[in-house]
């Protein structure tokens, strides 16, 4: 029954949702507002009351140990895991809680997942197109004339993820960091508010690595952006503020200098590494 009531609810939510000029209030300076979280897993508390928030246009760093609930945060923002008690809004008034992830998508919020899920047989070009809000059919996404503003759009996006000369390339023949950077493409042409990158850099080259930390730290400001990294390198050159989780909660969160220095992450996650 419980299904029922949560169908019959997001379809009353949606009717509500005036996705064209939908507005995300963040007057009082927060884009995320992730309040007293938690989720289990047959008994096991992936989420413990995990509460933060995220300012509007920052770019936040979550680090943690493996099992912290870093990917599960995200799959709760997203709308792919429901969370047993708690609230999470998109700006003040905006409940995630109550959409569904397509609804999420276009209320503003992208996702990067770590494999990269891009059309190996199309160009780079064509896989931003294709990513373009409007035309949703593979079918009228490649044959419909794209009007001056959408391919402005994919232009400006080609610059920003560095992709200009390959943007007639094949995706399949690019490296797995332009891969990387193509799907973020993607997820811009979207214009979210909030983006959410799990584990960017993950098998990435130094230089790749590098070029990505330049990328998301430009990317913020006009957006926020959440990135979940375990590589402390990178998550040194790009954090301002950084949040530790650890068993589903929040352990520590500040300056990188300061957090580096905690007793308790040292204990739990960073060892050695500082
Ligand atoms: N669908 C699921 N069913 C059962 N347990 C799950 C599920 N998803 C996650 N978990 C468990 O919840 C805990 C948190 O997992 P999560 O993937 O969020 O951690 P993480 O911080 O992203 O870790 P990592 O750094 O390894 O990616 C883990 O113990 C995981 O095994
Ligand atoms: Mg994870």
């Amino acid at each position: 029954m419980a299904a029922k009531n949560w169908f019959d609810r997001t379809r009353v939510y949606d009717a509500m949702i005036d996705f064209e000029n939908l507005v995300i209030d963040t007057t009082h300076g927060q884009i995320l507002y992730v309040e007293g979280i938690s989720v289990s897993f047959d008994g096991f508390k992936a989420l413990n009351d995990l509460t933060l928030y995220i300012g509007d246009g920052e770019l936040r760093c979550i680090i943690g140990p493996n099992g912290a609930g870093k990917t599960t945060m995200m799959d709760v923002l997203t709308g792919k895991t429901r969370p047993d008690k708690g609230t999470a809004f998109l700006g003040q008034q905006i409940d995630l809680l109550r959409m569904t992830e397509s609804q999420i998508a276009r209320a503003g919020i992208g996702r990067k997942f770590q494999k990269p899920s891009v059309f190996e047989n199309l160009s780079v070009w064509e896989n931003l197109a294709l990513a373009l809000k409007a035309p949703k059919t593979v079918w009228t996404s490649l044959f419909a004339r794209f009007n001056g503003e959408q391919r402005d759009l994919i232009d400006e996006t080609l610059a920003i993820i560095g992709l200009e000369a390959e943007r007639a390339q094949d995706a399949a023949s690019l490296s797995h960091g332009q891969k990387q950077w193509l799907e973020i493409g993607m997820l811009l042409v979207q214009q979210p508010r909030l983006l959410l990158v799990d584990e960017p850099v993950a098998g990435m080259t130094q230089q790749e690595t590098e070029r990505t930390a330049e990328l998301l730290t430009s990317l913020a400001g006009e957006r926020s952006v959440v990135v979940v990294e375990h590589d402390m390198e990178f998550v040194r050159s790009i954090a301002r503020t950084v949040t530790v989780l650890h068993e589903g909660s929040v352990l520590a969160e500040g300056p990188m200098h300061e957090v580096q220095q905690n007793p308790r992450v040292i204990e739990v996650y960073l060892g050695e590494e500082c």
